[in-house]
């Protein structure tokens, strides 16, 4: 296990996990579902998802790495000799890789930022427009996604625990000290109530199938689940730790910031209309995928001055930063399948791997139609769809029994408690029943123009 390295401390191994989970998933995919999607009822179906589906999944996902030690294929492998089990694994990887792709350019874009608030408020207002996503976009695009490729491939190299662990521990609280402070202020600001109330106050005749799947895959992506990124974490985890608590602590943590990023950026999208800047175009919204970087500068510019200007570079590093975490947690699951199965060594996979999912990354940069795309197809279908194969994998191959027993380790007493004995249910029964009655009512309409 030493060879393979393990998180310093404990509370390692949690910042590392949370580092996965919060990033663009919480800031940009979040408010922007909810936009697209019934407002508030997208939110009260989203932490639904979030508590019934994800935990329970992601404490499997952490048991099935900590006790095999492996990568999402090795895993698989190791507990069923059944030759179709790793092709679970397999899936994951393939996620993986697909999802890197079009979120390196995301990321890029966010840091791209940095520059145009910082050339904004230096007055150099043409520069500005070069690095918004709005401004010449296919070479800059371009040039960032393959910086931010770089980055993560640098730090994959390094090993596990030294940057991850690092990365994560003062950034988090900064960024919700940021958004806290642009919520009180974009609540004073005119427009902003009927933001606040579209957030708020659900209208549950507004929940659709498509609403149901929308939300779950949400969780899904937010939670970095269904693709094996946890098993890989969960490989590094010492046998010390409790598992049912580190998860708990990061799902309530990703799902509180991006609760924040909402509260801040729904009500934001309606300051901003009331400003003229246009963001629905009849009912529906003018672009999904650069909503929030249309949206956010434009308040950081409208609060002006040095609390303006600090406030735009520090969000969008600190969003960088976040995004940078889970980068790393996206390519850290097909190097270490390589480096396991394939004994490549961990700077050559991660070279390899980078370099392909950047070369894919740069199609995406010059046509941003492929993030809906890519996210529709990896995200909100391909994750849930992983995270139904996992749980019924442990709950009828491994057994929630031999599942248990790891869960108590770190955990003395958890085997029999309520918690142990539900998530054991949860993981059986319940969660693959919720994911496959989503796909079931969301695919039918489909299916139906044959069949019904
Ligand atoms: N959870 C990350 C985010 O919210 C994205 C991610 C998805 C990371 C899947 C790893 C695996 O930004």
């Amino acid at each position: 296990m030493a060879a393979r390295g393990n998180w310093n401390t404990k509370l390692g191994f949690v910042l590392a996990a949370a580092g996965s989970a919060v990033g663009l998933g919480n800031i940009w995919a979040f408010p922007t579902n909810v936009a697209q999607n019934g407002g508030a009822a997208f939110v009260v179906i989203y932490i639904l998802c979030c508590f019934l589906v994800g935990y329970p999944l992601m404490v499997a996902e952490l048991l099935i790495g900590r006790r095999t030690g492996k990568n999402p294929v090795g895993a698989f492998r190791a507990l069923s000799r059944n030759p179709l089990a790793p092709l679970i694994g397999f899936w994951g990887v393939l996620c993986g890789v697909m999802i890197l792709t079009f979120y390196v350019v995301l990321a890029g874009l966010t840091a791209a930022y940095i520059f145009e608030e910082i050339c904004y408020f230096a007055g150099y207002s043409d520069l500005a427009n070069f690095f918004a996503a709005t401004g010449d976009g296919g070479h800059k695009n371009a040039v960032f996604s393959i910086f931010f490729m770089a980055m993560t491939i640098l730090i994959v190299v390094g090993g596990v625990s030294g940057g991850i662990e690092r990365a994560t521990k003062t950034l988090m609280p900064m960024l919700i000290v940021i958004l806290v402070l642009m919520i009180v202020y974009v609540v004073f600001q005119p427009g902003s109530g009927d933001g606040l109330r579209e957030y708020l106050r659900p209208d549950f005749s507004r929940v659709d199938t498509n609403l149901v799947l929308s939300a779950m895959g949400q969780a899904f992506f937010s939670l970095s689940l269904g693709m094996g990124a946890l098993i890989t974490y969960g490989s590094y985890l010492r046998r010390d730790q409790n598992i049912a608590g580190a998860a708990a602590y990061v799902t309530v943590a990703d799902f509180s910031i991006a609760f924040l990023a909402g509260l801040l950026i729904i009500p934001a999208m309606y300051v901003a209309q009331a400003q003229g800047i246009e963001i629905f175009d009849g009912g529906t919204l003018k672009s999904s995928t650069t909503l929030v970087f249309d949206v956010l500068p434009n308040l950081f510019h409208s609060l002006g001055g040095l609390f303006g200007f600090l406030g735009g570079v520090l969000f969008f590093l600190l969003l960088s930063i976040a995004a940078l975490t889970s980068t790393i947690s996206l390519l850290e699951v097909p190097v270490s399948y390589l480096i396991d199965e394939h004994s490549v060594s961990r700077r050559k996979a991660a070279l390899a791997i980078g370099s392909v999912a950047a070369l894919f990354s740069l199609v995406v940069a010059y046509d941003l139609s492929w993030v809906d795309t890519l996210f529709n197809i990896f995200g909100t279908i391909g994750l849930p769809l992983g995270g139904l194969m996992i749980c019924l994998f442990l709950g009828w191959v491994w057994k929630t029994e031999q599942a248990l027993a790891e869960l108590e380790e770190g955990a003395p007493g958890i085997r029999n408690s309520v918690l142990g004995r539900s998530w054991a249910v949860f993981v059986r029964y319940i969660c693959p029943v919720l994911i496959l009655i989503v796909f079931v009512t969301s695919v039918r309409p489909l299916i139906g123009l044959w069949v019904w």
